[in-house]
């Protein structure tokens, strides 16, 4: 369906076509101000400087022709130049049945045969996941589900961090725990040898604990470094421990991140990027680009035009492994060959800006995607404590997204206890989906890259932007329907008080929304929307009493409007992967 404001935008542009001036002028607007207007258009200033004429004077020009629309209520040229419109409730009520038939409701279909590659989550196998990758998982997921609905062709990958030092320290700390294994016998036989099944507990204590050894002992350290590079090369034996540490982080991040309604179309990670490294270190030979600094491979990305100085990125390092660098830019050589994206977004923290600038750099220069695709690094901002700093559990340690997921259930849990419309049966599962919904609003309602303060209490009020009060606004709508099934609605016949009307306009603007949070990366617009929906609704349905109304024309177009209203709403907690409940 095309959008409103393309609409009338297209009306508004015919108008200053026809009076001689260019067409660009016509661009429309949703008005701040609805006691005012719901539209307005402000191109008579730039035409006034173009044409030498007082704003004023096109405006009316504008105006007069506009009049003559059917579909306008009023268009006002006002001092010193503004073009005011409001439609018919007609045209509203047109709109707004058209939007309830359309199945992506009234939200336009721009994307369709380009693709965008999102990449998010990047959790690192081995390592628990962490409070740091839950922005990445949430924010990357809707992403890639509103560029879906906008008819994107989109390819979610987990990229994992399942290639790095990381790996090597864990080996590196069974081996000196079980040295007797088969896999760290020098004739291990990946074939025939099976290597000893771990499990998440096992990795969970053993990471941390080769971490912090690695930084009290140089030795280890230099082990660990070591059998990561030979893991790298392909050792049998290290090949199997790390599938085997594969195989039971992969079960448990699928677990977590299902907890979360995030899902990936791929589940790739840094080690599936080795087969490609080779061709990119050809590439950049043959492209005269690689050169040796202190035993390492670089490849030199700074310009002339850098505030700051933009090191080289290291593509081998002098123990001939690779880097962070390396297979995030073999992987967008993978990318190019299998999909040929016309975007690739990178969700990960705002802090690895640096890292993203060296590797876009040096794949533009090693020609390993066109010049028109898009590379971009959609940066976040942290969780925050209270106290401001990046969230810490009570002992100041990094809070396991478990932890976390248990603790918003329990405490949702503990405010549906007061609810008479769940039954103890239902309780947990509600409760779960409540705290859930309350931790993934709460985080995707601030703009992606600002860093914000976790506040479950704050999370899981019924009152303000939250996405318990959005939760609850659906139920509230599910047993008005319910108790108004006989209502013959299937469509909104008219506009029978004002707060509808405005609701009207909101819901066939909607699409808006999720356009712009399209086009800025960022979710939060979805989010104000449903959250302006929500409160537009509670409006209306306080100012009218829709199960006892007698007029049966009026209930039935209310309640059809309850239904729209019930579905958009859906549709924005779909893009935001929250799941709704039936009653709380
Ligand atoms: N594993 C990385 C980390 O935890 C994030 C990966 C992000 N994606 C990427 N293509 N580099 O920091």
């Amino acid at each position: 369906m095309e959008s409103i404001i393309k609409h009338l935008t297209n009306k508004v542009s015919d108008a200053f076509e026809k009076c001689g001036y260019e067409r660009r002028l016509g661009q429309v607007s949703v008005s701040d101000r609805f006691d005012l207007c719901q539209f307005q258009c402000n191109g008579s200033f730039e035409g006034a400087k173009l044409y030498k004429k007082a704003p004023l004077m096109i405006a009316e020009q504008i105006a007069e022709i506009l009049r003559q629309d059917s579909e306008f209520k009023s268009v006002d040229a006002v001092r010193p130049g503004f073009i005011n419109i409001t439609l018919t409730d007609e045209f509203l009520t047109k709109a707004a049945n058209e939007v309830l038939l359309d199945e992506n409701l009234g939200i336009s279909v721009i994307g369709e045969g380009k693709t965008i590659v999102v990449d998010y989550g990047g959790a690192n196998v081995a390592k628990p996941l962490h409070i740091g990758h839950l922005r990445a998982a949430i924010i990357g997921e809707s992403l890639k589900r509103i560029a879906r609905t906008l008819g994107y062709n989109v390819v979610g990958d987990v990229h994992m961090g399942d290639w790095g030092l990381q790996i090597g320290l864990v080996i590196a700390e069974l081996n000196e725990r079980h040295p007797e294994w088969c896999c760290f016998k020098e004739d291990f036989d990946l074939e025939t040898e099976n290597v000893p099944e771990l499990n998440v507990d096992d990795l969970n204590e053993i990471y941390p604990f080769a971490s912090k050894k690695s930084k009290e002992n140089e030795e280890f350290a230099e082990k660990a470094h070591k059998i990561t590079a030979e893991l790298q090369k392909g050792k049998p034996g290290y090949i199997a421990v790390w599938k085997e540490i594969m195989r039971v982080s992969v079960a448990d991040l699928k677990l977590n991140y299902g907890k979360l309604n995030v899902d990936f179309d791929l589940w790739y990670g840094e080690s599936d990027a080795e087969k490609y490294v080779d061709e990119l270190v050809e590439t950049l030979k043959n492209k005269g680009l690689l050169r040796e600094s202190e035993g390492a491979q670089v490849v030199d990305v700074a310009e002339e035009s850098d505030k700051v100085d933009i090191p080289p990125v290291i593509i081998k390092k002098s123990d001939n492994s690779n880097i962070y660098a390396t297979t995030d830019l073999a992987t967008i050589i993978q990318r190019q060959k299998d999909f040929k994206p016309e975007k690739i977004w990178y969700v990960v923290d705002k802090r690895q800006s640096l890292h993203f600038t060296q590797v876009f750099r040096c794949a533009k220069k090693a020609g390993i995607v066109p010049e028109s695709t898009k590379l971009e690094h959609l940066g976040f901002g942290t969780m925050n404590g209270s106290d401001g700093k990046p969230y810490k559990t009570r002992d100041g340690g990094v809070m396991r997204l478990s932890d976390l997921l248990t603790t918003v259930t329990d405490a949702a849990e503990s405010k549906m206890k007061e609810s008479e419309f769940v039954s103890a049966e239902e309780r947990k599962a509600t409760a779960e989906k409540v705290g859930i919904a309350a931790v993934k609003f709460g985080d995707l309602i601030n703009h992606r890259t600002k860093d914000y303060i976790f506040d479950i209490d704050k999370f899981l009020s019924f009152e303000g932007k939250t996405g318990t009060y959005l939760l609850y606004t659906v139920t509230r709508i599910n047993s008005v329907l319910k108790k108004t099934e006989g209502a013959n609605a299937t469509e909104i016949s008219g506009i029978y008080s004002d707060t509808e009307r405005e609701l009207i306009l909101n819901l066939i603007l909607s699409g808006e929304a999720f356009m712009r949070s399209f086009n800025e990366k960022a979710p939060n617009y979805v989010c104000d929307n449903a959250y302006k929906l929500a409160s537009l609704f509670s409006g209306f349905y306080h100012d009218n009493h829709i199960i006892n109304e007698v007029d049966e024309t009026k209930k039935a177009s209310w309640v059809t409007l309850c239904n729209l209203t019930r579905k958009m709403l859906l549709k924005h907690f779909d893009v935001l992967a929250i799941d709704s409940v039936e009653s709380m």
